[in-house]
């Protein structure tokens, strides 16, 4: 597991984005897995950017999202891909049929969530996962106690996340309380994993999952188990680190 500290927001920002373009560059029928929250706005504000101003080119890019509410509508304005599309979507030149994120209003929720882990293997497998945590330690929304080689499935939302999450919406009897989840094994098979942090509220959460032992308590701390994951975290998030961290990929010392 690598560790960027960066100052700000904006520095995580760019930084994400750019490791994203380089990707969709070098491979433009990449696949993303996309995360939804307040934490990556800033480095889909960045993408959107440089769409329209350096032509990064989203036509044959397929994107997966990793989850969304049981019950809502995708065209009702707290659903996740309603966030997707006004955030992200509707700014670039994504085709919308390469678009994925959970269905919330599948009839058979089980069925759908094997097709979706089959439809991500069939289109080759995630690239790059984008991940935000939730002060809990919770990845897409594998609340703490979620098996760590989990598959997506349908799970229930813990009275934090729906709490943390009622200011969304008008009262808090309306966040729904089941979720589809892009599980921690399928979050795994990405190639590659980039989790964002910033704010003091999340600097607990950071820790255990870095300096922490692996435990289906803090369910980020499954990623330590990966190949090629960076946390890009601002210096409050990396507060409680047991060890300071640069603020670039560490490159190998020339011979
Ligand atoms: P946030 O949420 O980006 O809004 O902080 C992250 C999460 O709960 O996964």
């Amino acid at each position: 597991m690598q560790v960027i500290v960066k100052k700000d927001y904006a520095q995580i920002s760019r930084l994400a984005a750019e490791m994203i373009a380089d990707e969709v560059r070098k491979n433009p029928r990449c696949v993303l897995g996309l995360a939804t929250g307040s934490t990556p706005l800033g480095t889909y504000a960045e993408l959107i950017r440089m769409h329209k101003k350096e032509k990064l080119d989203f036509s044959q890019v397929v994107t997966f999202n990793l989850d969304e509410y049981v019950g809502l509508d995708p065209k009702h304005n707290q659903s996740y891909w309603y966030f997707m599309y006004k955030n992200l979507f509707k700014h670039i030149n994504i085709r919308m049929e390469n678009v994925h994120v959970p269905n919330g209003k599948a009839e058979d929720v089980d069925a759908f969530c094997a097709w979706y882990d089959a439809e991500i293997e069939r289109f080759g497998g995630i690239d790059i996962q984008v991940l935000g945590i939730g002060g809990n330690g919770h990845i897409a929304f594998n609340e703490p106690g979620t098996a760590v080689f989990s598959r997506t499935g349908w799970v229930s939302l813990t009275k934090e996340t729906i709490r943390d999450n009622a200011r969304f919406f008008r009262k808090a009897s309306d966040v729904p309380r089941y979720a589809i989840s892009m599980g921690i094994g399928t979050i795994l098979e990405a190639r590659k994993i980039l989790l964002l942090a910033h704010k003091e509220s999340k600097a607990s959460a950071i820790a255990a999952s870095v300096d922490g032992p692996i435990t289906a308590n803090v369910p980020a701390s499954a990623l330590q188990l990966h190949a090629d994951c960076t946390f890009i975290v601002d210096k409050p998030a990396a507060g409680k680190l047991n060890r300071k961290y640069g603020s670039t990929l560490k490159k190998l010392p020339r011979a």
